[in-house]
């Protein structure tokens, strides 16, 4: 078991690719204490793993992310893996709601060869961009500030952030979520450097069409539209992506860091 002995800490670990990796990391012998805001997905999908202690807590709230690190801490006295999960693309469900009608009328126009241009811009309020840039980029943040010392404390470690292809491309949507992803690729590359001397790596994914929620809540036709980007046409499944970061994890990916890896299916290519 490649991670046998390992402390781990995994944010979004309710849903998807967070979830898949903690099942992942389990498996392979880690001790996991997995962060959601949604008790109960955690409560459900996690309680009767005996390697896993679930904390609900909003990864923006950064008193709350202290505590929970403050946990760990007091457990084990260290940290040997942090994985970032935690992430939205869009700040509630109303704006959830908005964007997927947008969306439908931008295929609904291309599927009929009509010009369309979206209106993202003068339809975002500022609390709306303000909470996705709290859980993307400060929540990420806080958990790396409060991880540093426990994967200090251990000798090294490993981190991995979620960004997303589209921090890395220019696509069609509310900025808010173009502009998280870039921060966390930003926030990845300098920290990096600076984690360096503790043999602490940083590494981040830049996914395009993964099979979870936060994806298939927009439809088929969205899900669709993403795949005709795409040279391999299938959604990866969340189980495939945590191998990735097992692998980033483990001593297999020791002279890994800085980079931004890119499960896109061949959408991006850098
Ligand atoms: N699914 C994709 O195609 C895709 C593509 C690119 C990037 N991503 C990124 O991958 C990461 C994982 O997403 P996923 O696809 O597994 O989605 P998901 O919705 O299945 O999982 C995200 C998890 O984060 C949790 N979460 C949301 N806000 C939180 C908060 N404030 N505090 C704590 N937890 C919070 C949710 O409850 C959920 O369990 C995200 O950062 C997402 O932006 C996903």
């Amino acid at each position: 078991m490649s991670l046998s002995g390992k402390i781990a800490v995994v944010t979004g670990a309710g849903s998807g690719m967070g979830l898949a990796t903690v099942q992942a990391f389990v498996r392979e012998g880690a001790t996991v204490y997995a962060f959601d805001i949604s008790q109960d997905n955690l409560e459900r999908e996690l309680s009767s793993e005996s390697a896993v202690t679930t904390i609900a807590l909003d990864i923006a709230d950064s008193a709350a992310v202290n505590a929970a690190f403050a946990q760990v801490n007091q457990a084990h006295g260290k940290l040997d893996i942090l994985i970032n999960a935690a992430g939205v693309n869009t700040p509630n469900r109303q704006a959830t709601e908005w964007l997927d009608n947008i969306n439908h009328s931008m295929l609904e126009h291309a599927k009929k060869g009509e010009p369309f241009a979206p209106d993202f811009l003068s339809e975002i309020p500022d609390e709306d961009f303000e909470r996705v840039m709290k859980i993307n980029v400060h929540g990420t943040f806080y958990a790396i500030r409060a991880a540093a010392p426990l994967l200090k404390a251990a000798g090294g470690g490993a981190i991995v952030n979620f960004a997303s292809v589209a921090g890395l491309v220019g696509l069609p949507m509310p900025a808010y979520y173009p502009a998280s992803k870039a921060a966390v690729v930003g926030m990845t590359r300098s920290l990096s450097g600076e984690l360096a001397p503790f043999n602490i790596r940083v590494n981040a994914l830049a996914p395009a069409g993964i099979n979870t929620a936060l994806l298939t809540q927009s439809g088929e036709d969205h899900v669709q539209a993403l795949l005709s980007l795409q040279p391999l046409k299938r959604l990866a499944e969340p189980e495939e992506i945590a191998e990735t970061l097992v692998f980033l994890a483990s001593d297999a990916g020791a002279h890994y860091t800085g980079q931004v890896l890119s499960p896109s299916g061949g959408a991006y290519l850098a």
